[in-house]
């Protein structure tokens, strides 16, 4: 089957959550990153396809609901329920909410077996093995902590398993995915998860089992109903059943129609394997294009240690937003992990780079600046061109590249890099303002001065706070609307039909004359909570 290429058009994902328990931090954390992807693509006018959900099926959920006694689909529906909250205080706006046990899915997934099948590449065996509940994956015997715990989760024992499933024929792939990867050199990133999956598949690849006995929940194997379908096998799926139209009927032409190849997974580096190894020779077996690139984040800890609720070290995302809001939590994981690597969350680390970026130096300069604009100037922006402005004005030198450099961040999923380069022309303003004292200037009646530098600072503001709107949405509306533009980040039909980036995105565009608002704080200095979070 040829890609079809439908220009103008991103379709990324998240993983499809596990629902045996609430949302946890990790799971917040790849969302955001998502969403700030694909707000930043709709900044450019792309039309922007996020995809999320959740992965309700197999034993774990089975085993979860069980020991609730509930219902697993009543379980399910109840967590499901906690995702969407969580996904609407966290402000991410994401088009499709794609779930396992959607009637639909489970004929997506009949018609893809059907079709690996008539290519030979499903036959029954053995399979023998310790396998991790909580992984849903077999483990080898080498990867066991203390011969029976699971590496990832490592107060949980595996389980032995002897039965007959059936097999996908992996090893048949090993040479076109070993090809798929030389030739896309980008399509798993950042660099050391490539390297990482070139090497296992370099050692030989295995065929694995796509079916298990004893296990009810989950859809039956088409050929044979005593088997079910393995969990990953359906949920990898997931990504194709979010792509029906609601009044589209469930077949997988219909799905792959429009936003497919997908342009961007986004996963955590544990399940790095699923994605770049299994799932695409699954495609490759059902004759489906490749999705475009593949990218693995680190893992998230508190306080330098492992997260877990049995080892009393979690951090609670809905908490966490009630206390400090969207921005701060979206700003703090964005800007303090480097994307790709491992990265810690510590309260205090949290306050302080929060309170520093975006209540001092971005908050204050804006502040300040809009006070002098409405003593000096009647509350209008100065009557200063952007283009008039000398090309040495060091806010003009760094701003005019900025728009590329933060562009090229964004579509490298470099966040931290992104926030930094943003916060230095925040910097530079304060320290430009400080330097040029406009109201000794205003003193001295150099008003043509006071003017380009008041124009001058509020500008790198705008630019910055349009900028950082991926990540920090209604921040970003607060400067907006300050400096008098009606323009709404959070309206995401709006902000794709716009495509201001091509104009926003350069330094100098600010209205002369436009009026402006009463200055406000735009943001609010996060306190200590008065209850330590866990
Ligand atoms: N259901 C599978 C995904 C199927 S996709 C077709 C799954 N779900 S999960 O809920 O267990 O994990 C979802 C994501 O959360 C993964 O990307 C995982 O890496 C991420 N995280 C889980 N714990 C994490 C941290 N402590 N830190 C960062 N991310 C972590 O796997």
């Amino acid at each position: 089957m040829e890609p079809k290429k439908t220009e103008n058009l991103f379709t990324l994902t998240t993983p499809l959550y596990y629902v045996n328990d609430v949302p946890h931090v990790g799971s917040a954390y790849t969302t955001m990153a998502a969403d700030a992807v694909a707000r930043f693509q709709r900044l450019q006018g792309k039309s922007v396809l996020l995809i999320t959900g959740t992965d309700e099926h197999g034993q774990k959920i089975e085993r979860t609901a069980e020991s609730l006694n509930r219902s697993p689909q009543e379980h399910c529906d109840q967590i499901v329920s906690s995702f969407e909250s969580l996904w609407d205080k966290l402000d991410i706006q994401y088009d499709r909410f794609s779930r396992t046990t959607d009637p639909r899915h489970a004929e997506i997934v009949k018609e893809f077996f059907g079709r690996v099948w008539d290519q030979e590449d499903i036959y029954l065996s053995q399979q023998q093995g310790w396998y991790c509940v909580a992984c849903e994956e077999f483990k080898e015997e080498r990867e066991l902590i203390d011969e029976k715990y699971c590496p990832i989760h490592t107060n949980k024992q595996v389980e032995w398993r002897d039965e007959q499933n059936y097999f996908f024929r992996l090893s048949k792939y090993q040479k076109q995915l070993e090809a798929l990867y030389q030739e896309r050199p980008d399509f798993i990133q950042p660099e050391s998860r490539r390297n990482e999956v070139i090497s296992f598949v370099s050692q030989g690849l295995q065929d694995f089992s796509i079916s298990r006995l004893n296990v009810d929940w989950g859809f039956p194997v088409p050929v044979d109903p005593n088997q079910t379908i393995y969990v990953w096998f359906d949920a990898l799926l997931g990504y194709v059943t979010a792509l029906l139209d609601p009044d589209h009927e469930a077949t997988l032409e219909n799905a792959l129609s429009k936003g497919w190849p997908i342009s961007l997974h986004l996963i955590g580096k544990d399940i790095l394997r699923f994605h770049a190894v299994y799932w695409p020779a699954m495609l490759m077996s059902a004759d489906i294009p490749l999705p475009g690139r593949i990218f693995g984040h680190g893992f998230l800890t508190k306080d330098g240690k492992k997260m877990g609720k049995s080892l009393g070290n979690t951090l609670d995302p809905v908490e966490l937003l009630r206390q400090f809001g969207s921005d701060a939590v979206r700003y703090y994981f964005l800007k303090e992990i480097e994307f790709g690597q491992d990265g810690d969350f510590n309260l205090t680390r949290f306050i302080n780079t929060v309170n520093a970026d975006l209540a001092n130096d971005l908050g204050n300069l804006l502040n300040r600046t809009l006070r002098m604009v409405h003593k000096y100037f009647e509350g209008r922006i100065p009557h200063v061109s952007g283009t008039a402005i000398p090309e040495d004005n060091p806010l003009k030198s760094y701003g005019v590249t900025l728009g590329q450099t933060v562009a090229q961040g964004y579509e490298s999923l470099a966040f931290s890099k992104v926030c930094g380069a943003i916060l230095n022309l925040v910097q530079a303003g304060n320290k430009y303002i400080d330097e040029q004292a406009p109201w000794a200037l205003y003193k001295q009646e150099k008003l043509d001065l006071v003017e380009s530098v008041l124009y001058s600072v509020l500008e790198s503001v705008r630019l910055a706070a349009y900028l950082l709107s991926p990540i920090t949405p209604n921040l970003s509306n607060g400067i907006y609307h300050q400096l008098g533009f009606s323009i709404d980040f959070n309206d995401k039909t709006a902000i794709e039909a716009a495509a201001t980036f091509e104009t926003h995105a350069l330094w100098g565009i600010l209205p002369p004359e436009q009026v402006l608002a009463e200055p406000q704080p735009v943001f609010l200095r996060l306190e200590l909570p008065e209850t330590v979070l866990s």
